[in-house]
């Protein structure tokens, strides 16, 4: 370690040290958390961690953004087991004002059907800054405390949870179902934040910056004692798996879960009408300083179950729920930089580089900037002052320039005609369907490009793609650097390469035998692999992982889908015809799977990947289902249920809806006023029902 007394460095050396540090303290996490294999006792690592603050005390400009000292707490990569939801966890849609509350309520009667102006009972309650939680219990007994994770898995946290005070351990009322997954929020007081904060710097350790990283970091100790001693608290609010529920509304669930002794918040409100819940919001914004809580907004919910139930869900969040959020956090900070990002589809990102600042408790020391048009249209330069504002977990963004504090030798930003890591041109296509020009600039180098690559991978091994645990973002770039992995394929060689390799991979900097083994398990793991994560994990343009559920339902194999996109290059070809009827792909989507088949790179580096993992065909969700599998059509006025949860009904029970009727249609439901496509369902032959049969139809399938 260096001797030099801190207030004898000069900035520069200053500036090395704390990024020597950042790497030091980093490996020695590694070693700690991931290897269980410290090299130094912790009197020294506290050294370490103590150099590091008392630099940044002494130069608070140069406050590093993966600064030591505001870490979240290491990332455990084997302490914890996983466990997948039987209901998954979801998130909130957002609303950033009253007329966006409208918009929901709004949504909502349309969906159900009912007429404008009817009043939409609601619970409103705060929305706790903390971290999602689903308790399992069985015959009354705490079983499982899992996080939230994607929302599918979640880590098994049950030794810790365990030690909450406020968490039932059993619950012997009668009414209390065999099976009741309790769901809510683990969250830090203020108080007790600031008790354990002054604790940890007593003890030379680094504090926490906020009291969600306090209460995340605190959960996911590896040593359940160490959380017992962690004063952390709970608030019931949702539930997952349910034998049998204790109420027909929210607001009765929520009593039911206060009666059987679950902590429950007490500004949980009933809402009778949207003016009611918008003035709850304005009672929030008030008390939210003085709760001794964190929270980031007001949750409601459609209180009725049986509406809950019609409604459903849209990807990831229910169609029944919004969170309110409070008005970002803002801060003023300035440019140091404005460097160029290079995504996965060849998109070159500016990102502002700024000095580290502190906005609602989160550093932050980089700020997207979208576009060059962005950046012309707010005048963004190098060296500005700008506001900068943080809303939840939203990236940041500059609101603004302060232009009275901008340097005489100001200049306007200049984009790169050349990408920065490969040289390529960087080009602005004009598009060829509407004439205009793109907003993204792109690296014209495709394959060649380094960062396009990487991106790729990085993008192959994430969440919701292939998930390989122990192989993130870092860990692709380094085995990229040195050569190790070049293309997806290669992943999955590592260990067969590595048993034959002089430099081993255990040897590397941050590895060791155990969290090698590991990896290798890991990859192991995700040999077979579900068809609609194999197809998000391929990174085609517009293929999210909707998109990609979307394919995996219609085509049900890889090789389906492989052969009706090669045979879909032709665009008079059937299999054209049969992408584009699918309802949710478009033309836009169609073409670039198309264009992804057709290049003859793509197609090897997907070969090389099927030689190692297996992409299972798709999981018939109901195929019981009556109309499971088949191709629907709806016309005419429904006067029963809206278009919208008619559709969403449908696919509920595995079948696709397509706008319009042809030879591959299944069945056409016909309302009053069906006009063409109804005339065009008799010329073909294609059976029609009425709406009442298509309700009778529902009941049948759904009991
Ligand atoms: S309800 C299906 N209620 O917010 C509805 N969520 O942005 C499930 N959260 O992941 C969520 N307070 O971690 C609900 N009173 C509250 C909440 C709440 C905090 C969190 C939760 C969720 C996230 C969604």
């Amino acid at each position: 370690m260096s001797k030099v007394p801190v207030a004898n460095l000069s900035p520069e050396e200053a500036k090395a040290e704390l990024a020597r540090l950042a790497r030091e303290i980093a490996r020695h996490d590694a070693l700690y958390y991931q290897n269980d294999a410290p090299e130094i006792s912790d009197a020294e690592y506290d050294a370490l961690q103590r150099r590091n603050a008392a630099i940044e005390t002494a130069f608070p400009d140069l406050v590093r953004a993966d600064s030591p000292s505001n870490r979240v707490g290491a990332k455990a990569a084997e302490g914890f087991g996983k466990i997948t939801h039987a209901v998954p966890m979801l998130s909130l849609g957002n609303a950033f004002s009253d007329a966006d509350m409208g918009d929901f309520i709004d949504k909502v009667r349309r969906f159900l059907n009912v007429e404008e102006a009817a009043e939409i009972a609601m619970t409103a309650e705060p929305k706790i800054d903390g971290l999602s939680i689903s308790l399992r219990y069985e015959q009354g007994k705490l079983v499982s405390a899992v996080t939230r994770g994607d929302g599918h898995t979640g880590e098994d946290v049950t030794a810790n949870v365990r030690t909450i005070a406020g968490i039932p351990l059993q619950v012997d009322d009668e009414d209390f179902p065999p099976v009741m997954e309790i769901r809510g929020e683990i969250y830090m007081s203020h108080e007790d934040f600031t008790a354990l904060n002054a604790r940890q710097e007593s003890k030379g350790l680094a504090p926490f910056a906020n009291p969600r990283n306090a209460a995340a970091g605190s959960l996911r100790q590896l040593d359940p004692q160490v959380t017992a001693t962690r004063p952390l608290r709970f608030f019931a609010y949702a539930w997952g798996e349910v034998s049998a529920l204790p109420a027909n509304s929210q607001m009765g669930v929520m009593a039911a879960f206060r009666r059987w002794g679950f902590p429950v918040n007490g500004y949980l409100r009933f809402c009778e009408t949207l003016a009611e819940a918008d003035d709850f919001y304005r009672e929030m914004e008030q008390k939210r300083a003085s709760l001794g809580y964190d929270i980031d907004g007001v949750v409601y919910k459609v209180n009725r179950l049986d509406l809950q139930q019609r409604l459903g869900f849209v990807s990831r969040a229910p169609r029944w729920a919004i969170a309110r959020k409070f008005p970002a956090e803002q801060a003023i900070t300035t440019i140091e930089a404005i460097d160029i990002q290079v995504g996965r589809t060849g998109v070159l990102t500016p990102v502002a580089r700024l000095v580290p600042v502190t906005v609602g408790g989160v550093v932050v020391a980089n700020a997207t900037l979208h576009n060059e048009d962005e950046i012309a249209r707010k005048d963004i330069r190098e060296h500005d002052t700008v506001v900068v504002q943080r809303a939840g977990d939203v990236i940041p963004q500059i609101v603004r320039v302060l232009v009275e504090k901008r340097p005489k030798d100001s200049k306007p930003y200049e984009p790169p005609q050349t990408c920065p890591v490969c040289g390529s041109h960087a080009v602005r296509e004009v598009n060829a369907k509407t004439g205009k020009m793109d907003a993204a600039r792109r690296c014209t180098g495709g394959l060649i490009c380094p960062a396009q690559i990487t991106e790729r991978l990085k993008h192959f091994v994430s969440r919701g793609a292939f998930d390989i645990e122990g192989l993130g973002g870092k860990q692709i770039a380094a085995f990229f650097d040195d050569g190790l992995i070049r293309q997806p394929a290669d992943i999955f060689t590592l260990q067969v390469r590595d048993a034959a390799a002089l430099k081993k991979l255990k040897d590397r900097e941050g590895w060791g035998e155990k969290s090698v083994a590991n990896l290798f398990a890991a990859i192991d793991d995700r040999r077979k692999i579900s068809l609609d994560r194999f197809i998000y994990a391929l990174g085609i343009r517009h293929i999210g992982e909707t998109t990609a559920r979307l394919l995996a339902r219609n085509f049900g194999s890889w090789e389906a889908l492989a052969g009706a996109c090669e045979r879909a290059a032709d665009k008079d070809s059937e299999a054209w015809e049969q992408l584009t009827a699918i309802d949710g792909i478009g033309e836009v989507v169609a073409a670039s799977l198309v264009e992804f088949f057709d290049e003859a790179h793509n197609r090897k580096a997907v070969a090389a990947l099927l030689e190692q993992v297996s992409p299972e065909p798709m999981a018939a969700q109901s195929l019981a289902s009556a109309i499971a599998g088949k191709t629907l059509v709806f016309t005419g006025k429904l006067e029963r249920m809206s278009r919208g949860e008619a559709k969403a009904r449908a696919e509920s029970l595995g079948a696709k809806v397509s706008g319009s009727v042809s030879a591959r249609t299944d069945l056409v439901i016909a309302g009053p006023g069906a006009g063409s496509k109804g005339k065009k369902a008799r010329e073909l032959g294609v059976k029609m029902i009425s709406e009442d049969e298509w309700l009778r139809l529902l009941d049948q399938e759904q009991g």
